[in-house]
């Protein structure tokens, strides 16, 4: 290990970043940069601790990490499937907890069962492409949307919609329901695969460290 060479986290923006740092936080990792919440830097520094931190949008997360520009990354499940680029992924972070469920109105599960043609709208495409085409053999017309997807089967864009479920309260309040579960999704860390070989100690320990306060 290089003592000098800085270790880069590129954090999902939002919610997730804070719970990070706050996890980080007990395990020594700081950033004191980063607690001022007026800031309009984008990359915060730990000089001590040789460590570098930046936002990002959750996509362009495992991006950062697949080109080496983060040697590390937190992000939720739902993107590194989404996204699925060449990284390491190394912990469960347990926090940010949600579900990918297939929902829509109730009179959509006639539809699901009988394996009709029907259009799936989602922010994940590609989620909803490897569940509809290599799980369920269902060929389905897929959408893609950028953000209130509950919308699609309410105006009539799509019969269903693949999506995040946390509390249930979206789909509840516009008369949808989960019709199918795809899989649990928490936060996860990854890890650029060559900062792996090159700082495999100081990596693992992070891990460790983390993992013990999980
Ligand atoms: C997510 C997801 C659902 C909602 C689920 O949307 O796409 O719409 O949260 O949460 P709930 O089950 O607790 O109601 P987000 O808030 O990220 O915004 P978006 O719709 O613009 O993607």
């Amino acid at each position: 290990m290089s003592e000098d060479r800085y270790l880069t986290f590129a954090l999902g923006k939002g919610r997730l970043a804070n719970k990070t740092m706050d996890l980080f936080e007990k395990v020594g990792i700081t950033c004191e940069e980063m607690k001022d919440k007026d800031s309009r830097k984008l990359i915060f520094v730990n000089e001590e601790l040789k460590l570098k931190f930046f936002l990002a949008k959750g996509p362009d997360v495992p991006t950062y990490v697949e080109y080496g520009a983060a040697d590390i990354g937190v992000v939720g499940k739902d993107t590194i499937m989404e996204e699925n680029r060449r990284i390491y992924e190394v912990l469960d972070l347990k926090y940010g907890k949600c579900r990918m469920c297939v929902c829509g109105p109730e009179s959509a599960e006639e539809l699901l069962r009988h394996h009709e043609m029907i259009r799936v709208a989602s922010k994940y495409p590609n989620i909803a492409k490897d569940y509809f085409y290599n799980k369920k053999h269902q060929t389905v017309d897929i959408i893609k949307l950028n953000g209130s997807v509950e919308l699609g089967p309410i105006v009539k864009l799509a019969d269903v919609i693949v999506d995040i479920v946390e509390t249930g309260s979206t789909l509840k309040e516009n008369g949808l329901k989960v019709l199918e579960e795809i899989c649990p999704l928490s936060a996860r860390m990854i890890v650029n695969q060559v900062s792996m070989q090159m700082e495999p100690e100081r990596i693992k320990k992070l891990i460790q460290d983390l993992r013990s306060h999980l």
